[in-house]
């Protein structure tokens, strides 16, 4: 064990108490892969603000917000209070809620390929329905996907994560239209969608580049597959989401995250003429149920979530990232380890290479990220264990100098640990 992982031990006692006894009632201790990471993840007791407390009382710097959803940060006061009027008033009814129907308006407001909206509970569910949806409407039966996107955890689009395609699922490659043309010309009479994140998360925070989204719409459309954009990370880069600054019109859109306000959420959205798919009033329509699709909770508290995200907040977070990116390099210069950083908005992704790797889920410098996430939780900093950052509204610029101060000294610590 080296010095980063006994400072870790000594300081989460607790935590490490808790992880034997979640490992003996769930697999690994935990519901959730992306979470886990060696030699226990930490155990929370609570969130406020820009801050998580573990049960051992140390205090974190969350530059994570739950996988981008927490975009206000955590308890944050208006949402408590929607929720906690919600709670009075009953969670969740076989009936259609003013809160409902007040967030499918403000979705059809902002964004602009939005129609039309049905609710699910994940976006993992948002993309299930858009397959489902793009199925039925053209009869055919593959989806295609960029190669290590992702769109949850669901069988048919999982697949692009691992990198090999399927009976049902084909892969293009991020960033190369070509590939996507291709594959589109030869066998578009087969492809019923084409899934896309405008910006790649999972795999690294990859921005397309120009021209990339445009001519795999324009090569969807030709081929009469539907162009489903995946803006369950990217709705919080523009009140629009990313299809408003690359200037894209999808034909059904993912949504998810920040639109629940940190309660379980997804949804999908698109033209009117083909979310009347779902139309309970037509003969043939598709069913599309779920006991807590719409309910008041997620609803009510997504509704404050995206009313109170403004593009001068949306801004702010995007001038903190940039500032961010640019110290975080200066930082590993000084402490002398290779270091690369992308970010895109609110989001950033770093990595221990002195070049950022192509969009992959396998990465060289897997050891040093994992020293370094270890030695940023000894120093009050969560990230997630593959890089990933996201901002949030909440943090304040005098934040943004601690937080470097405590990366400097994460920093410090892994080069000694090189050296
Ligand atoms: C781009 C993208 N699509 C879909 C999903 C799945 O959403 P959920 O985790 O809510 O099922 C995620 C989750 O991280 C995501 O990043």
């Amino acid at each position: 064990m080296n010095a980063i992982e006994e400072r870790f031990r000594k300081q989460t006692v607790k935590s490490a108490q808790l992880a034997e006894r979640a490992e003996r009632v769930m697999p690994g201790g935990d519901t959730r892969t992306t979470t886990y990471h060696r030699p226990y993840p930490l155990a929370i007791d609570r969130g406020e603000g820009p801050f998580l407390f573990d049960v051992d009382g140390n205090r974190y710097i969350d530059l994570l917000g739950n996988y981008t959803s927490l975009v206000h940060g955590h308890a944050y006061p208006p949402i408590g209070e929607a929720l906690a009027r919600a709670a009075r008033e009953g969670t969740a009814w076989p009936a259609r809620s003013r809160a409902q129907i007040e967030l499918a308006e403000l979705l059809c407001e902002r964004i602009p390929a939005v129609e039309s909206v049905r609710f699910c509970n994940s976006g993992t569910e948002a993309g299930m329905l858009a397959a489902r949806v793009a199925r039925h409407l053209t009869g055919r039966k593959f989806v295609l996907m960029a190669r290590y996107g992702y769109h949850g955890s669901y069988d048919d689009l999982e697949l692009g994560l691992l990198g090999h395609d399927g009976e049902r699922t084909l892969l293009g490659e991020f960033g190369r239209a070509d590939t996507f043309e291709q594959l589109l010309g030869q066998r578009g009479s087969e492809i019923a969608a084409v899934f896309l994140e405008p910006v790649l998360g999972s795999s690294g925070v990859v921005a397309p580049p120009d021209g990339f989204l445009q001519r795999v719409a324009d090569a969807a459309q030709r081929s009469g597959a539907l162009l489903v954009l995946d803006e369950v990370i990217t709705l919080r880069l523009s009140e629009g989401g990313a299809q408003k600054i690359f200037k894209l019109k999808p034909d059904l859109i993912m949504m998810g995250k920040i639109i629940g306000g940190g309660m379980p959420v997804g949804a999908l959205g698109g033209r009117a003429e083909l979310m009347a798919a779902f139309d309970p009033r037509e003969r043939h329509s598709l069913l599309h149920s779920g006991t807590f699709n719409g309910n008041v909770l997620t609803c009510s508290a997504g509704l404050v979530s995206v009313r109170e995200l403004t593009q001068q907040r949306i801004d702010k977070m995007e001038a903190q990232a940039r500032r961010l990116a640019e110290e975080f390099k200066r930082l590993a210069r000084q402490s002398e380890i290779p270091f690369s950083v992308r970010q895109f908005g609110s989001l950033m992704n770093i990595f221990f290479t002195n070049v950022a790797p192509p969009a992959t889920m396998v990465r060289e410098d897997l050891r040093t990220m994992a020293q370094f996430h270890l030695a940023a939780l000894n120093h009050g900093i969560f990230i997630a264990p593959r890089g990933l950052i996201a901002l949030s509204t909440v943090i304040s610029d005098k934040l943004v100098e601690e937080i470097c101060e405590r990366v400097s000294a994460a920093m410090a610590d892994v080069a000694r640990q090189m050296a």
